[in-house]
């Protein structure tokens, strides 16, 4: 198998997938709500409080990928170099932990923080339900179902959904280096080491496992995001 080759049945996959995670997610009422810039200030500081501890918790949707790769570090090492960016790759100030709290400051300057980092102010029900959904999701996933959960299904379409924050964001004096960093440097290199992984598949039963991971996370996101949407406009 030539892992530089793509195959079309993978591209048609891969259009598919972006494609209904458009018309799912990104055309759904919180993504709507940002690219039509419909936030207050009042609900860009609850949303970035709660996104505060969503994105403290992707190591270990990262963490259970690199669970479930086969035995071979082609496979489980550019998880691992993922997992090494979240952190800055040992250069002070570029966590991206660091990187969203000096976002975060800029929206709330007072904004208090836990010894961990995270927001003094607890996370919703929602984000560890998120978190659950995904984690069981990995206890039973052959390596194919992880790959495309982390993959096509996660990685993938994180440029459309931080353009979309980015838009909403914009205008209001915030540090946006947190978002502008993961669009202009890290998504593209995040999917395309697992895109190399996967995209040389063809055979109908492999293609079916990284579908299925793909579209299961973009069920969990769907879930997530019209959760997250809830929180900020109805309560
Ligand atoms: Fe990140």
């Amino acid at each position: 198998m030539n892992v530089n080759t793509v195959s079309n049945a993978y591209l048609i996959l891969e259009n598919e997938i972006a494609k209904m995670f458009d018309e799912q997610v990104i055309n759904g009422p919180f993504y709507s709500a940002f690219s039509q810039r419909k936030l207050t200030d009042e609900q860009i500081a609850k949303f970035s409080i709660q996104y505060g501890h969503h994105r403290c918790y992707f190591h270990q949707l990262l963490g259970a990928t690199i669970a479930c790769a086969p035995p071979c570090d082609k496979w489980w090492a550019p998880i691992v170099e993922n997992l090494y960016d979240e952190c800055g790759r040992g250069v002070a100030g570029m966590g991206h932990g660091e990187l969203y709290n000096t976002y975060l400051k800029s929206v709330i300057p007072d904004v208090e923080l836990t010894a961990f980092g995270t927001p003094a102010i607890p996370a919703e029900d929602f984000i560890f339900e998120y978190n659950r959904l995904a984690l069981d999701f990995y206890k039973n996933a052959t390596y194919l179902e992880a790959f495309g959960y982390m993959g096509p299904g996660n990685e993938l379409l994180t440029i459309p959904m931080y353009k979309s924050i980015l838009i909403g964001l914009e205008e209001r004096g915030y540090d946006l280096n947190f978002w502008k960093i993961h669009i202009e440097e890290v998504e593209e290199e995040h999917y395309g080491s697992i895109r190399n992984l996967l995209s040389s598949y063809e055979d109908e039963e492999s293609l079916k496992q990284i579908e299925n991971g793909a579209k299961t996370s973009i069920e969990h996101m769907k879930w997530f995001y019209n959760e997250f949407y809830d929180y900020l406009f109805l309560k």
